[in-house]
């Protein structure tokens, strides 16, 4: 149970004997019991009482255990409710599980099915308060704009996304594949005085070449063949706006150039237009390439560069923030509930296990395609380790992972190394690590400082 405090059950039964036994059986369990006769009583009594489970006979004086189930479960997500009949009737029990019963047993009770139904419904409980706590988390602050996290990685970049938002400044934001760097433009976009104005994204890697001008600066009617109608281009369309350009190093050098001009100026010509059209834009500039290194391969203007790096927003791989694991999957859970018409209430703890040791090398994209495919398979309940994918369930040993190490290397550089890496793969996580390697967390720190590094450092 979570932590130790003692659960209640209501049991709900006419019979007196099967209240006694159960009384007495379900004490020595060490759950507090309390007991209703009827259906009326049944009804003060969860109010009264609040219990964490209900057990309840199918057949009451004044009512059907059936019909009660909806008043003993209480609000969504509910409580437990296991239901007892003398009749076994398949068609009652189906009905039970249909209307949102836990399971059903046959009088006489087995006391041993009992005992792992209760296990059962405790697993439940904790699932229930797990995701309860989630949910309040996404409701409350675990996110601004859009952008979800509630590890502390990800509360200091909220953070300089609050400030950097607050200004006019050029941001370039950084960061692997699928990290969230389109989520974190649209959340200074959301935060800033130019909320109310339009956002205008061009991803010029995406467009053919001889396109990419005339997006970003329209053309006139006749500037070119094709051309018939004059078009605006991005800078125009982003006025009083933002303008998010992404991938910016594989923007044509020239045209880098031209783009660097606009932004001094604050002025855009149109191609085969003759006035100058005065915008005013604030640019978000993204890529997943290191920005120095594309600098250095001349790929991005160094002068577009500093022009545009007042900030710089880092946006961290997933593995450094596996914290944020649990949060994203239940904001995607929500998500695709309406969007697949399905009722998925949480990840399985085994799931999420499974999920937490991953590393994620395509970051909050790959996270969201997973949790997609899962409830597509799942369809109700809960996302267990069957719905996920097999690469996330063999483990890094099964997906080939190896540590390279040379020939003529020393017993105790080999154990630095192996520590070292396998750190790095747990995103840092000591103890994650330690599992990992058959270590326990104390000597993994030792370790450390005995090689003068601090996690932080690294
Ligand atoms: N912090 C986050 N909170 C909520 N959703 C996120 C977050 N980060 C990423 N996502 C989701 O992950 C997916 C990828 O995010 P996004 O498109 O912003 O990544 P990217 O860094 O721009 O990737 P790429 O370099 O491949 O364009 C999107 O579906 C987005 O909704
Ligand atoms: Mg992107």
């Amino acid at each position: 149970m979570a932590g130790t405090t003692k659960k209640t059950i209501l049991v709900v039964d006419d019979e007196a004997a099967v209240r006694e036994v159960l009384q007495m059986r379900l004490s020595d369990w060490g759950y507090d019991v309390e007991v209703a006769v009827d259906g009326a009583t049944a009804r003060a009594e969860v109010e009264r009482t609040q219990p964490d489970l209900v057990i309840s006979d199918v057949v009451l004086p004044d009512a059907s255990g059936l019909d009660l189930l909806d008043l003993l479960r209480g609000p969504a997500p509910g409580r437990p409710v296991i239901l007892i009949t003398a009749f076994g009737s398949i068609d009652t029990a189906v009905e039970a599980m249909k209307r949102g019963a836990l399971d059903f047993l046959t009088k006489p009770i087995d006391y041993d099915e009992l005992r792992s139904l209760l296990a059962a419904a405790e697993r439940r409980l904790i699932r229930h308060v797990e995701t309860a706590r989630l949910e309040r988390r996404l409701r409350k602050d675990a996110g601004i704009g859009g952008l979800i996290g509630d590890s502390s990685v990800m509360r200091n970049l909220q953070k300089l996304i609050r400030v950097v938002a607050g200004s006019e400044a050029s941001v370039i934001l950084t960061g692997d594949s699928g990290t969230g760097k389109e989520v974190a433009a649209r959340a200074i976009h959301r935060l800033s005085r130019r909320a109310q104005g339009p956002l205008v994204t061009i991803n010029t890697a995406a467009l053919p070449e001889g396109l990419v001008e005339s997006e970003l600066f329209g053309h006139q009617a006749g500037a070119f063949t094709g051309a018939t109608t004059a078009r605006p281009g991005c800078f125009e369309m982003a006025d009083g706006g933002t303008l998010f350009l992404d991938e910016i190093a594989e923007m044509p050098v020239e045209l880098q150039t031209r783009f660097l001009r606009v932004l001094e100026d604050g002025l855009v010509r149109r191609l085969g237009g003759r006035r100058e059209i005065a915008v005013d834009v604030r640019v978000l500039a993204a890529t997943s390439r290191n920005p120095l290194e594309a600098v250095k391969h001349g790929r991005l203007r160094e002068d577009l560069f500093y022009r545009l790096n007042v900030f710089t927003v880092e946006l961290p791989p997933l593995r450094a923030r596996l914290d944020d694991v649990p949060l994203l999957a239940q904001s995607f859970i929500s998500t695709f509930n309406d969007k697949h018409r399905v009722d998925i209430e949480s990840v399985s703890a085994e799931a999420l296990d499974l999920m937490v040791e991953y590393h994620w090398p395509g970051n909050v994209r790959e996270l969201r395609n997973v949790i997609e495919r899962a409830m597509i398979l799942a369809c109700e309940g809960w996302i267990e380790t069957i719905h996920l994918p097999p690469f996330l369930r063999d483990g890094a040993r099964a997906r080939g992972e190896r540590i390279v190490l040379p020939i003529d290397v020393t017993a105790q550089e080999a154990e630095r190394i192996v520590i070292l890496e396998t750190l790095e793969q747990c995103g840092n996580n000591k103890s994650r690590a330690a599992r990992r390697l058959g270590l326990d967390v104390k000597t993994i720190r030792n370790k450390l400082r005995h090689y003068g590094i601090t996690a932080e450092r690294r």
